[in-house]
């Protein structure tokens, strides 16, 4: 018998991506592969990896460098490529990396335990991409990115409690700066049984939060005979599964923020008050040159009509600093947004040029990088005050939260309590507030109550409130092995 081959993988990028090495790992799994924390003892070196700013594809690049002389030493290592960048660079990939083996596209993952069969049988480097947008007809794209849902592996994820299940692979909307329509192909809906079955059987495994995750998740649209089904519906159909808790979706476009979904995120018990809906700038004008397809009046007109329907939720954003021809004032309007709004916060981001994209192709990347550098820094702060005004407001209440895990700091510390023993935990309320507090660790994956006592500008903290009886016990805890390394999220509401 061979020795069982191990897996080193690392995942940048967005919450598809860690889903995808899930999968990934799930169907390597199958063929007798085991995971490895550690590059040395690794028969496998795999980059799963994201293309939406030039940042995070250096970041591979120099892994690459890294990782080659450990390649040298030993031949027979399979180093792998896969996701965004690889659907993005192809060739290119190998022509700066020659000892790369594999290079997969987000659109292929399924065909990875075979072209590492191919690799180890001597069949030299793989190339699978799906086509490009302009390669063919909408349907043979389409057809070219295929997604392979049903395997899972629990121990690939956060928490063994909490999951994502995508509703919708890639996107059409073609926003000026962003490559993911490139990369993930056109929008393609999932069958809604395929998603009921899906959080049934997670919910059966002891998952107890489900993140429904899209490119622009509120377009959901599937259509069946004559009947079509939206967002809203999912989270009627995913709300009534027994031994389910919480409902989470991403990301959001402004303009699909229907009626119908503010009323099922409203009165549906297990769907959080948390809203993810990038506004990505405060200017007409810049919004009209980044294609986003709406208003600032309109986006406000979407936001009060969620105000209306529900008060306290808690709404996030994206903004992009330094876009192409920003002005000065251009800036103001971003910050007077995010100073008056009110998002829980936003996540900032400092514009990078994206080859494939109209922004790219047509308008000037002409802020200079100082300038961005210290608007990221200005809107930053701004955001930060708002966030700590909203945050105070919750000092002296009780909030509902579900333990996720050590807190970063005594995760750092690396600590090893006992069963009872207390650690300094974390976890989040139905708003996605993250609170901090002391407690035993049998806690994790259970809602508790948490009076909470402080606040920052990213974080509540607190303590445990009486009548821990009331905790709901999680079975089948498991701590998973931190295998998922994840550097640079983009949208995701995790993370700070
Ligand atoms: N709909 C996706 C968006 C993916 S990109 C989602 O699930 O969140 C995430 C965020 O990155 C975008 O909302 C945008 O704010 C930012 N972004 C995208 N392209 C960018 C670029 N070229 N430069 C800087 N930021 C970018
Ligand atoms: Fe789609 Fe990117 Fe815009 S994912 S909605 S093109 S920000």
């Amino acid at each position: 018998m061979t020795a069982t081959k191990r897996l080193f993988l690392e995942t940048v990028g967005c919450q598809m991506n860690v889903l995808d090495s899930e999968l990934v790992v799930a169907a390597l799994r199958r063929q007798g592969w085991d995971m490895t924390a550690s590059v040395s003892e690794a028969d496998a070196i795999f980059y799963n990896t994201c293309s939406v700013r030039q940042h995070a594809e250096d970041k591979i690049y120099s892994a690459l460098g890294r990782v080659r002389f450990e390649k040298e030493k030993r031949p027979d290592l399979i180093i792998g490529v896969l996701g965004c960048m690889a659907q993005k660079d192809q060739e290119q990939i190998r022509a700066r990396a020659p000892w790369v083996d594999l290079v997969v596209g987000p659109g292929q993952l399924h065909r990875v335990p075979g072209l590492v069969k191919l690799v180890q049988d001597g069949g030299g480097p793989q190339l699978e991409v799906s086509l490009d947008r302009k390669a063919g007809s909408r349907d043979a794209v389409a057809e070219s990115f295929e997604s392979y849902d049903p395997d899972r592996d629990p121990s690939m994820r956060p928490t063994p409690f909490q999951a994502f299940i995508r509703t919708q692979t890639g996107c059409d909307k073609f926003c000026a700066f962003c490559v993911v329509p490139r990369v993930r192909g056109p929008e393609q809906a999932r069958p809604p049984e395929a998603i009921f079955a899906e959080a049934r059987k997670l919910v059966g495994e002891g998952c107890r939060e489900i993140t429904l995750i899209g490119q622009t998740v509120n377009s959901y649209r599937w259509s069946d005979g004559g009947r079509t089904t939206r967002l809203a519906d999912l989270l009627v159909g995913l709300d009534a599964i027994e031994g389910l808790d919480r409902i989470k979706f991403v990301t959001n476009y402004p303009r699909d923020m229907t009626d119908d979904l503010i009323a099922a995120v409203r009165d549906l018990p297990k769907v959080c008050h948390y809203l993810h809906v990038p506004a990505q700038h405060g200017s007409d004008d810049v919004l009209k040159r980044m294609k986003r397809g709406y208003t600032i009046g309109e986006y406000m007109e979407m936001y009060g009509r969620l105000r209306e329907a529900i008060p306290h939720a808690a709404v996030t954003s994206d903004f992009i600093v330094g876009f192409c021809g920003e002005t000065d004032a251009e800036f103001e309007l971003t910050l007077d947004l995010v100073k008056t709004v009110g998002f829980k916060n936003s996540f900032i981001f400092k514009y990078s040029p994206r080859p494939g994209t109209k922004a790219f192709d047509r308008q000037p990347d002409d802020v200079p990088e100082a300038v961005k550098k210290e608007r990221n820094r200005v809107l930053l702060d701004a955001q930060a005050e708002v966030s700590l005004v909203g945050n105070r407001r919750f000092i002296g209440s009780r909030q509902q939260v579900l333990v996720e895990g050590l807190s970063t700091r005594d995760e750092k510390r690396a600590i090893e309590p006992g069963p009872d023993g207390v650690a300094q935990l974390t976890g989040r309320t139905m708003c996605d507030r993250i609170v901090v507090f002391d407690a035993p660790l049998r806690l994790v994956g259970r809602l508790v109550d948490i009076d909470i006592t402080a606040a920052g500008a990213w974080s509540l903290s607190g303590e445990v409130a009486d009548g821990l009886a009331d905790a709901v016990p999680l079975e089948r805890l498991e701590r998973p092995e931190p295998l998922v390394h994840q550097i640079d999220l983009p949208a995701t509401p995790r993370g700070h």
